[in-house]
């Protein structure tokens, strides 16, 4: 079985302020994009990763992803409109023999190689889809403008992380559906394993780790650099 990572790195990351992409951001000297590689690179399950970055900047991307050694094959294809578009792009480039696939936000810098190696190892024994979970420390409500309309049972709720896991055949399927979903309905579903329940595919819940989280606010950017400083004292 070969296995492959996608990074889905096109995204603008608005929430983090003005600038340039958010998988271009610094983070202890190199990009968030190179730490998000180094992560699956690191994992033993990998053989491959591709890359999806802002249209505009491939050709910037290929010549910094080309500064470091990667003991993977690495190689970068330009994004789409939004996620979905940039991890279907993405998966249309994968060799013939690739069989599990990962998919890796660009925006999780610190993911554990371990955590990787996890997620690709549900999958090679015999799940169609595999995401990493953590608790919720938050009570969880939902509200209408103003108003509170209810609250959720929060031993029931996990936040999902990735990398998130597949059978190539059952994220192909169901990006190729997704493919012809009108706009609004595909933009409440969030992340890849999303797609892949639509289509009756089970998904295999796993710890997750508290690194693996998503870089989105000023804040995480400050969380990310302590926790790099501890990793590296
Ligand atoms: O917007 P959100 O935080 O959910 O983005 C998650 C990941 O999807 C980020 O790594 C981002 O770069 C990526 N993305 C993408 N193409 C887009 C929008 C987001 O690859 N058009």
């Amino acid at each position: 079985m070969r296995t492959a990572a996608i990074i889905p790195a096109a995204g603008r990351g608005e929430r983090l302020g003005p600038g340039i992409p958010k998988a271009l951001r610094v983070l202890g000297g190199a990009p968030l994009l190179v730490h998000a590689i180094r992560a699956v690179d690191q994992a033993r399950s990998v053989d491959l990763v591709v890359v999806a970055a802002p249209p505009d900047d491939v050709t910037a991307v290929e010549r910094l992803l080309a500064d470091y050694e990667w003991g993977s094959d690495v190689h970068v294809v330009p994004g789409g409109q939004d996620r979905h578009a940039s991890v279907a792009r993405a998966l249309a480039t994968l060799p013939a023999d690739v069989d599990v696939v990962l998919v890796h936000d660009a925006a999780r810098p610190l993911a554990p190689p371990e955590l990787v190696d996890a997620v690709a190892m549900t999958i090679r024994h015999g799940a169609d889809a595999c995401v990493p979970v953590v608790p919720l420390a938050d009570t969880v409500k939902v509200v209408a403008g103003d108003k509170v309309v209810r609250t959720l049972d929060r031993s029931e709720l996990r936040a999902v992380q990735t990398p998130q896991g597949f059978r190539r055949a059952a994220l192909a399927t169901a990006h190729a559906w997704a493919a012809g979903l009108p706009v609004d309905e595909l933009s409440v579903i969030t992340d890849d394993a999303g797609l892949v329940e639509c289509h009756g595919v089970s998904v295999v819940a796993i710890p997750g780790a508290e690194e693996a989280f998503k870089v989105t606010r000023p804040l995480d950017l400050l969380v990310a650099e302590a926790l790099l400083t501890r990793r590296r004292a």
